[in-house]
């Protein structure tokens, strides 16, 4: 069998993949338009999307909001005929989170997926949009999540202030690149893995399915490879995955070669967790630059983005946005790169389209094995971090 479709209310895709959102710069119009000509979700990245433009120092509200206009557009005119959708992703820590949603409304995004904080007031801008345009708003909003408390928190306050229920909910585990949900010490617990949270969320979202009448899909990402963990996280309940480290190494990811090729080089052992100065902690790449600033070295930033609400000028090692702008460019010696726990893995760039063929032969031989030996539930593989 092919893979399963994946259905967000009134609209099903064929492939049931959604390439997270990877800032800065890491997924724009490029690799968003392949996803999506593939068949799955390709996602922009809100965070500084305008970090190209010119005026990006003295207005970044603005040039962020036009640098995400820009890019939606792009997207849009390389996958005209694409049987898939175009998300963005806007972190709820960004200083200017409600500028980039209500420009992701203004642009008809199909999808905006929020996490790094609980995006409570997401259902807002929609309901504003909507009066302001005095018609009906089609963008489908899904929060990340890192555990069944936080997608009932967000359910509730969304179903009891705007009587609207998630279109989608992505469940982001421990191995995942980039900001992570979990205190430091629930990273390696075996109380926090993916496999556990999954059926937990599942659960917590029953009763608002019954409420909004229409199924919640629940989403999985951090640490998803293969086609066969495509298809152990469709046992769990899953309604399709999404995946971030695998998509960097393609030939239409729009980070610079030399970002790319630090994925390819780094080993099992080259990845660290970071404190971030968003204040959580993160999933990175070993490099100099985060061994220093580890080490107590400090590059007290001449604030120019204001992106971050936590982040305090005064007292942040580093700017976080400089850091990931220099590494995007391939300046890694000035920066770092995010990536997920199985960037070890990482042995080559491809294009899209072939990673999704991949993925769908693994897909088919692993539902293929289990037919031949079905598995108990127990016995679903869990994700690893090493082949
Ligand atoms: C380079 C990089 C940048 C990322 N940036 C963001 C981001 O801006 N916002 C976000 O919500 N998640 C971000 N993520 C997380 C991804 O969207 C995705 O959920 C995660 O990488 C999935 O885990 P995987 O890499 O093991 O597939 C980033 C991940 C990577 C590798």
């Amino acid at each position: 069998m092919p893979f399963p479709t994946l259905t967000i209310g009134d609209k099903t895709i064929p492939l049931p993949i959604i390439q997270g959102g990877m800032g800065i710069g890491v997924s724009l119009h490029s690799l968003a338009a392949a996803v999506a000509n593939e068949g799955g979700i390709g996602v922009i990245a809100g965070a500084l999307a305008g970090f190209r433009e010119k005026d990006i120092a003295k207005n970044p509200i603005e040039a962020d909001s036009r640098g995400l206009a820009a890019e939606i557009r792009q997207a849009r005119e390389k996958s005209q005929d694409a049987s898939g959708l175009i998300g963005v992703n806007i972190m709820v820590a960004l200083c200017n989170f409600a500028s980039l949603v209500r420009t992701a409304v203004t642009e008809k995004v199909d999808v905006i997926f929020s996490g790094a904080g609980l995006p409570l007031d997401l259902p807002s801008y929609l309901r504003e949009a909507a009066e302001k345009a005095q018609e009906e708003i089609h963008t489908k909003i899904a929060p990340i999540v890192s555990s069944a408390r936080a997608a009932s928190l967000i359910a509730k306050k969304w179903w009891s202030g705007y009587n609207k229920a998630p279109d989608l909910v992505v469940v982001e585990g421990p191995l995942a690149g980039g900001h992570l949900g979990f205190k430091r010490a629930e990273l390696d617990s075996a109380d926090h893995r993916l496999e556990l949270i999954v059926p937990q969320v599942i659960e917590a979202l029953k009763s608002f399915e019954d409420k909004c009448g229409r199924a919640i899909p629940v989403v999985v990402g951090g640490g998803v490879y293969t086609g066969a963990d495509i298809y152990n996280m469709m046992q769990l309940g899953a309604a399709g995955v999404q995946m971030g480290t695998r998509f960097v190494a393609t030939w239409e990811c729009d980070a610079s070669l030399t970002f790319k090729k630090a994925f390819m080089e780094a080993t099992e052992k080259d990845q660290m967790i970071i404190q971030s100065p968003v204040g959580m902690p993160g999933r990175a790449i070993r490099s100099q630059f985060l061994e220093d600033m580890e080490n107590g070295m400090k590059k007290p930033p001449h604030c120019i983005y204001h992106c971050i609400k936590t982040c305090d000028p005064a007292t942040t090692p580093y700017c976080i946005s400089l850091a990931l702008v220099n590494a995007q460019k391939g300046h890694m010696d000035r920066g770092f790169a995010f990536a997920g726990a199985n960037v070890g893995r990482v042995s080559d760039i491809v294009s899209v389209k072939k990673l999704v063929e991949s993925l769908r032969e693994e897909y088919e031989a692993a539902e293929a094995a289990a037919a031949l030996s079905p598995p108990q539930a127990a016995e679903v593989a869990p994700l690893t971090a090493t082949e």
